[in-house]
């Protein structure tokens, strides 16, 4: 399988906070990268450079063969990402955030409708978004961000602060989305289990640095684990 996103040796300095320290990672065209590790770890960093919205201190980057941060244009016509902190226009419905979508990256009808398929708002899609749960925000987000196919969607946190049944739903999207498109979703969190349930591949990064990288299978053989959280506490050397 060829490779999409080729991170070597990055680091990222900001003042005296060394936010990544020499990370190296390969994700593979059509699968889905968990990028996990507990708050400030540097997923969110990470995401943004290989997005080409942030420059690396050094180190080098490729995203479909192209250097996401000098090649910004080029690399944003296939690269989408959702921020941590999205957010909507209060006074649109959800309908409406499609239409805009599509206006912006000249999408027609039938993308209209994958993107209101994807949001599963069904009804809800004509009510303004200040009337919108948490999660159904977060949801129609993920459907703004899906609708256009990109080759790779990255994805920071997209199911923080909502509930069980809210998260399996949005997995859910994320893993049909892969299945029908044949694209590249990398995705962060910080819910071990949650990676372990929708990704192919998992890379666990902590203070910066990437401890672990594998598939869910391996990493568990490798450690001798159950689940992630015990590889977590067996590559970080205990708890820290
Ligand atoms: N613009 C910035 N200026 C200064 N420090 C920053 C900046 N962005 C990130 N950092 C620092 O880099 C480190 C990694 O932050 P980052 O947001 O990438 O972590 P994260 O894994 O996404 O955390 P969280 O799970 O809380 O979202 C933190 O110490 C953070 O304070
Ligand atoms: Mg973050």
């Amino acid at each position: 399988m060829s490779i999409i996103v080729d991170v070597e040796n990055v680091w990222k300095v900001y003042g005296k906070i060394e936010a990544l320290k020499g990370v190296s990672l390969r994700v593979r065209e059509g699968e889905i990268y968990g990028l996990v590790g507990p708050n400030g770890a540097g997923k969110t960093t990470l995401l943004r450079i290989i997005a080409g919205l942030v420059k690396p201190t050094s180190g080098s980057v490729r995203v479909g063969g192209v250097d996401p941060y000098r090649d910004f244009l080029e690399a944003r016509s296939f690269i989408s990402y959702l921020p941590e902190e999205a957010g909507t226009y209060d006074f649109l419905t959800g309908y409406e955030h499609l239409l805009l979508y599509a206006k912006l990256y000249g999408l027609g009808k039938s993308s209209i409708e994958y993107g209101a398929e994807l949001s599963g708002l069904g009804e809800r899609l004509w009510d303004f978004t200040r009337n919108y749960s948490k999660g159904m925000k977060r949801r129609l987000l993920l459907a703004l961000v899906l609708m256009t196919k990109p080759r790779l969607a990255l994805l920071d946190e997209p199911t923080a602060g909502l509930d069980v049944h809210a998260s399996l739903s949005i997995r859910r999207a994320i893993r049909r989305h892969v299945e029908g498109t044949k694209s590249t979703v990398m995705v962060s969190s910080h819910n071990m289990l949650e990676i372990e349930y929708l990704c192919d591949r998992v890379g666990l990064i902590s203070g910066g640095k990437i401890l672990a990288e594998g598939s869910v299978e391996e990493l568990l053989s490798r450690y001798n684990a159950r689940n992630l959280e015990e590889v977590f506490e067996v590559a970080t050397g205990g708890l820290e």
